[in-house]
């Protein structure tokens, strides 16, 4: 008689257990703050504590916009595209006007790997629209000065 894997998606993919979930977005989070990026050794690692796959571990980080499996620069910009931002003047100005100032896309990171821009969906700051976060520090109401102040500081600093 085949027995039923209640463990497993009808698509034939795993579940993680929530609480292991819920330990594997923290062990992410601390991962990631020791290169800024999650390496396939700390994927491994990870994945090791755990009792998962690589795979496992992978697939989550590669979900979540918080956690990146590609080297970064030091100050990660994520400039919000959502409709709150797109409405009030932000997105596609702000990601342009932070661009030109660094002489990059979203995607790319500056030649002395000081800066990375990215984009994302929302950054639940939509009330204070046009928002930014760089590394953890949320900007909201940007405008051109606030965004020359907000880069004039980080370039500033050694
Ligand atoms: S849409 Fe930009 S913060 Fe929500």
């Amino acid at each position: 008689m085949e027995s039923r894997n209640v463990s497993k998606k009808p698509e034939g993919r795993a579940i993680i257990d929530p609480a292991k979930r819920s330990m594997l977005l923290a062990a992410l989070y601390v991962a990631q703050e020791h290169n800024g990026y999650l390496t396939r050794d700390a994927v491994h690692q990870v994945a090791k504590r755990l009792g998962l796959t690589d795979s496992e571990v992978y697939s989550t980080a590669s979900f979540y916009t918080l956690f990146r499996t590609e080297p970064v620069g030091r100050h990660v910009i994520q400039v919000c595209e959502g409709l709150s931002c797109y409405l009030n003047e932000g997105a596609e100005r702000v990601v342009d006007y932070v661009g030109a100032k660094l002489g990059i896309k979203p995607g790319e990171t500056t030649g002395d790997g000081r800066f990375t821009l990215e984009t994302v969906q929302c950054l639940a700051s939509c009330g204070t629209a046009p928002a930014m976060r760089v590394n953890d520090q949320l900007y909201e109401n940007l405008s051109p000065a606030s965004i020359d102040d907000i880069l004039e500081r980080l370039m500033g600093e050694v």
